[in-house]
């Protein structure tokens, strides 16, 4: 009897789990059409460049990333929710102002079982030292997030005018990460701790099949490890497409480069790395953190700026999490072009 039921769960986890690989020519097409001129951190008209300015919450700055994230999904062909959460909250300096920002795309079959794949990064800077730029911290996090929505838009239309499928996408900009003085459990994650208690009142946060964190991205050669047993199939997942589009010379850094997604598993310092991620690991979300160990040596500094990002890992990672979002939301046979390897 309990065997029974352990190979009943069993099938409804492989259910719920199932992950199609997309086909070569498909990560060609990607490869091919991958418009990484929009991270390019020079280019005016670009994703990237709007967001490197100081962002502090509540400032002009913090607004104006907004409005540069807002008007983007605008122009998007598919209607995307788009909801500012604000809200006040006392800091060591005081009451300040909050906002996240809660993009989302919900599958039009989703109204009996919601689940989202929730790409989150936070896009506040911080306040020392002065002038600090925040490029990896997450600049390049946030903008990667638009440019991934956007080149799965309209294979996700495609996908749900013939199927059945119920997951959505969505797009989490988190205010408030960094402290506003010292780092502290109440000195931090402002956006992460007040989302994640909403959610938790309004039964949201059953509805986040995946939560992926994505921080200090854009350094070369991050080596990102495994931290949760509940995420590791997908960073499995991960290490399984940067194997196949290096093989396929589709990346840019080194052919015999050490791998990014790193197969030692990193379980038991999870606890130690305090990020947005925490409030909702505390209240049992499934969490696939992103984030370079060790941090890259710009972190926290002046010169993390548009100037110290890597251009071949700006490139590998729209690539590598561009097919990621693509095989997660099932879009195999969705992906234009006929292009074989
Ligand atoms: C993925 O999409 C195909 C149709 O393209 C569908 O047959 C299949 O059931 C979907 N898989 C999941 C896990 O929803
Ligand atoms: C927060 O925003 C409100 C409304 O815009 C404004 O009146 C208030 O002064 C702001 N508070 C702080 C601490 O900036």
């Amino acid at each position: 009897m309990k065997l029974q039921i352990l190979q009943l769960l069993l099938v409804y986890i492989g259910i719920c789990t199932a992950y199609t690989v997309l086909k070569q020519h498909e990560l060609k097409y990607f490869s091919d059409k991958k418009n990484v001129e929009l991270l390019d951190p020079e280019n005016e008209n670009g994703l990237l460049y709007p967001i490197l300015k100081p962002r502090l919450p509540g400032s002009k700055g913090s607004k104006e990333v907004r409005d540069h994230i807002i008007s983007f999904f605008e122009t998007l062909d598919a209607g995307w929710n788009i909801e500012q959460d604000a809200f006040v909250s006392e800091t060591p300096t005081g009451p300040m102002n909050f906002t996240n920002l809660i993009i989302t795309r919900d599958a039009p079959s989703s109204e009996s079982d919601l689940k989202r794949l929730t790409l989150v990064a936070h896009y506040d800077s911080k306040a020392e030292p002065e002038g600090f730029i925040g490029a990896i911290d997450s600049a390049y996090p946030c903008a990667l997030l638009m440019y991934l929505a956007a080149q799965v838009d309209t294979m996700l239309t495609e996908h749900w005018s013939t199927g059945t499928d119920s997951l959505g996408l969505q797009l989490v900009f988190l205010d408030g990460e960094e402290a506003i003085k010292d780092w502290t459990d109440t000195d931090s994650i402002y956006g992460a701790r007040h989302l994640a208690s909403r959610w938790e009142s309004e039964k949201l946060l059953e509805s986040i099949d995946l939560f992926v964190l994505l921080d200090l991205l854009g350094s070369s050669n991050p080596s990102i490890y495994s931290f949760y047993a509940s995420s590791h199939v997908y960073h499995e997942h991960l290490q399984a497409i940067e194997k196949t589009l290096r093989r396929n010379k589709l990346l840019k850094s080194r052919r015999g480069a050490p791998s990014w997604f790193r197969r030692a598993k990193r379980f038991e310092v999870a606890g130690q790395l305090g990020d947005d991620h925490v409030p909702f690991v505390e209240r049992g979300v499934s969490v696939l953190h992103l984030i370079p160990v060790p941090f890259p040596d710009t972190w926290h500094t002046i010169k993390d700026t548009g100037k110290s990002l890597d251009p071949v890992a700006c490139h590998d990672w729209a690539l590598i999490m561009t097919a990621f979002v693509a095989e997660y939301m099932n879009l195999t046979g969705f992906v234009s072009g006929n292009s074989e390897l």
